[in-house]
């Protein structure tokens, strides 16, 4: 909290330094048991990680590092082996409506337009028709879906449904946002629209979003920090701060900044060891670079 003092300037409250994070992962580790393989997986291992207010965390790590387990377990889908997740300060350990999900796959429902996609959430809430259509109406504005709310998904490019389920999600106005690759589906040039859309809109709205990526330059472009996992069993193995502010990032000047191309080296640095290591293990090498200028 800050409050004006009688000369104008700004004061920090004392209450600032014990104000907890919006988001604290404590001492987390979680344990598969595949029941095909008769074996236990070791997905995540020690993790601690907090996230302040309206930051952009964004996580990146090889294919089966533990990635989605993670988002699972933030969002309350999973209970974690051992740990903790706080969120400001009070343990969860179910779904709630300080969290909303924006999925890897499409979680748009066909049969019902643009429009009433946004809208379910809040209809299932039993918020207020006038609510509904204010939170609609400012949804569609802001993900530039204006004059399409009568259309069916099928009516629309991949690009345009992406942007419906990151609406949907919006439009419960939950504190913090969950996203696990919501643009590895759509191509390149769509992509880097959604990601500045992206970033214009957690600017705006000063959420708190916890963004899950395999590109780096994703992670980089998007993120005021960035986590990179190591392989299986998935660690924080580094904790980068972006040297860019979010506010003022495009793709035109990501390819130009050399503060920007140098961190998005130094974490494909890290990531490259990770994916090695996964491969040899069977996963997937994942430090690609799908977002070459
Ligand atoms: N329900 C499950 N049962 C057993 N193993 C699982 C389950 N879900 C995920 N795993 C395993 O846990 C590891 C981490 O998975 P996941 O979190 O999906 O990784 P990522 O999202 O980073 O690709 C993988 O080895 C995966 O096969
Ligand atoms: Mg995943």
């Amino acid at each position: 909290m800050t409050q004006a003092n009688s000369n104008g300037s700004t004061i920090r409250a004392s209450t600032v330094e014990s104000e907890p994070p919006t988001i604290a992962i404590k001492s987390l580790n979680h344990v598969y048991f595949d029941y095909q393989s008769k074996k236990t997986v070791h997905a995540l291992k020690d993790v601690e990680l907090e996230i302040q207010p309206s930051e952009l965390v964004t996580v990146v790590g090889p294919s089966g590092c533990g990635k989605t387990t993670l988002l699972n377990i933030i969002a309350g889908f999973i209970k974690p082996t051992e740990g903790q997740i706080l969120v400001n300060g009070r343990p969860v350990n179910k779904p709630g409506k300080d969290r909303g999900v924006v999925f890897q796959e499409l979680a748009i429902l066909p049969w019902r337009t643009v429009y009433r996609n946004i809208a379910h959430g809040l209809e299932i809430q039993k918020v207020a028709k006038e609510e509904i259509e204010r939170r609609v109406r400012r949804l569609t504005e802001l993900t530039g879906l204006e004059g399409f709310e009568n259309h069916y998904p099928h009516q629309l490019s991949g690009g345009m449904k992406q942007r419906v389920a990151v609406a949907r999600t919006w439009a419960a106005d939950p504190e913090i946002i969950l996203m696990d690759e919501p643009f590895a589906a759509v191509d390149a040039m769509t992509r880097q629209t959604l990601q500045e859309e992206l970033l214009s809109l957690t600017v705006r709205t000063g959420k708190t979003v916890f963004f899950i990526t395999h590109s780096v330059e994703e992670a980089v472009f998007l993120g005021d920090r960035v986590i990179a996992l190591s392989a299986r069993p998935g660690r924080v193995k580094a904790d980068i701060t972006v040297p860019v502010s979010r506010a003022n990032r495009s793709w035109r000047e990501m390819s130009k900044n050399d503060a920007l191309q140098e961190c998005v080296e130094d974490v494909l640095e890290l990531v490259r060891g990770e994916a090695t290591a996964s491969d040899r293990s069977g996963g997937a090498v994942s430090a690609d670079r799908t977002h070459e200028a």
